[in-house]
């Protein structure tokens, strides 16, 4: 009987391949919808033009530094390219920490510490002073209306620095770099994410038109056709595109498949009832998820022996690392329960260790089948733009929860094949961060702004 309970439950989150396909349908609509001039302010997903044009060609060269700001560690790299040689690439980075403080303080001290860690970065380098064009990978929703400027719509994964939305990154990078006075920067391109990753994988596989994130949050960028894309003038050639799905369901898209636990993930985070997909499927939210699942079933007495440990009401014990831990193949129901003592959920047994993982693996499953989903709209917008009837293409993907959950990414493949079956579509995994691809693209710019001068 418990076990029959803990499945009516369970069962809130799995997703029948019918509501999948409505998933596709409604995250199509929002991008139509976010590309035309008329509807754009209504929609969910904003699709944001970003002025990058093409993808690498090779000719890329130049030494850049690059800022790497949104994901699970912040980073500042120098990139070095040497002209001709598609793979000479020489990359150095290090990796700075943000204290809570400074990311949830003012936005005056947040770019102060960004600036003092190229500072001190330089320093290491041996290049104090230097003065080198910037990539700055800003992985949070900008409005662009040129390559080097990008206005903050939102703070999303938890940031919240203050006077930062409404304003110019670009101009707050500046400012800091001005009142710290010891180096200039010539050239800043603002680059999301997304399209990083799509261009450090283009540079190895030219059929690479997507990039995707499923890590702390997610997102997704494609070659849209000039044409189509309303809010930018000239008809001509193609621009990578900045989805921002993660707000779809922002205007009510995904309530008919939204849980119990998903709104009251939703209400404890800084930013309720925004990024309503993101909270469904990225490595921020899912531990939660899970977590909520847990004590619900505890709750009602299907699990931990009904016994509430102060531990499991902790919010955020379940780390993306635990998730991708306990579902392991193989790893013997022992280990589990070991996963489970460290995080200090004592009480178990080993019934309790069956439960756990099976409920990590619904909401897991569940997250990469949404993502399949959305993604399927993508590619399937990608072939009929071009009106082909088979297309084959690359996404270049990146994040700590696709790269180390062992069954996320099969599952999502899994879904796009059976909801996109037109497409084929290879995922090659960015190893090099996204700081290698807003090199790239600084690179180019930064060779158009010197022949136009
Ligand atoms: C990194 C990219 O490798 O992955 C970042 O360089 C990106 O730009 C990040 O934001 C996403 O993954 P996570 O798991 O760190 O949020």
């Amino acid at each position: 009987a418990q076990h029959a309970e803990r499945q009516r439950v369970l069962d809130t989150l799995r997703l029948s391949r019918e509501q999948l396909l409505q998933v596709k349908k409604r995250m199509s609509e929002e991008m139509v919808r976010g590309l035309s001039k008329q509807n754009h302010e209504q929609g969910s997903v904003k699709m944001l033009p970003t002025y990058v044009r093409s993808t690498p060609d090779g000719t890329e060269h130049g030494d850049f530094l690059a800022l790497d700001l949104g994901g699970s560690s912040f980073r500042v790299l120098l990139v070095r390219m040497q002209s001709g040689k598609r793979h000479n690439v020489d990359m150095h980075h290090k990796i700075y920490s943000i204290p809570q403080e400074t990311m949830q303080g003012t936005g005056e001290e947040l770019f102060s510490h960004i600036v003092k860690c190229i500072a001190d970065f330089l320093e290491y380098m041996g290049m104090r002073g230097a003065s080198l064009p910037l990539g700055f990978t800003f992985s949070f929703p900008c409005h662009q209306s040129k390559l080097d400027q990008g206005i903050l719509l939102r703070w999303t994964k938890g940031f919240k620095a203050s006077g930062c939305v409404g304003e110019d990154v670009v101009m707050l990078l500046k400012d800091a770099v001005r009142r710290r006075q010891e180096f200039d920067l010539n050239f800043v391109a603002v680059v999301n994410d997304t399209v990083g990753t799509m261009m450090t994988c283009g540079y190895e596989d030219p059929k690479c038109e997507v990039g995707l994130i499923v890590g702390t949050g997610t997102n997704t960028c494609y070659m849209e056709e000039m044409h189509n894309i309303e809010l930018v003038d000239g008809d001509v050639g193609r621009m990578c595109v900045n989805v921002e799905w993660g707000a779809f369901g922002d205007n009510g898209e995904l309530d008919d498949f939204c849980t119990q636990f998903d709104h009251i993930v939703d209400e404890c985070t800084n930013n309720p009832g925004k990024q309503r997909y993101e909270k469904m499927i990225s490595g921020m939210y899912l531990g939660e998820i899970v977590r909520n699942v847990l004590m619900d079933f505890t709750e009602k007495g299907l699990l931990f022996r009904g016994q509430l440990s102060e531990r499991l009401k902790t919010r955020g014990i379940f780390e993306t690392k635990f998730l991708s831990q306990i579902e392991r193949d193989r790893l013997a129901m022992r280990q589990v329960r070991s996963i489970l003592q460290h995080l200090g959920l004592t009480s178990s047994t080993c019934d309790d260790s069956v439960v756990v993982k099976e409920v990590c693996s619904v909401v897991a499953r569940r997250a990469a089948q949404l993502c399949g989903a959305g993604l399927a709209a993508v590619v399937d917008k990608i072939r009929q733009n071009r009106n082909l009837n088979q297309l084959s293409i690359t996404v270049g993907v990146d994040g700590t929860l696709y790269k180390t959950h062992p069954h996320f990414s099969s599952v999502m493949q899994e879904t796009l094949q059976d909801l996109a079956p037109q497409c084929q579509v290879t995922f090659h995994k960015s190893e090099d961060g996204s700081g290698k691809g807003a090199a790239l693209i600084t690179a180019v710019a930064c060779r158009v702004n010197n022949e136009g001068h």
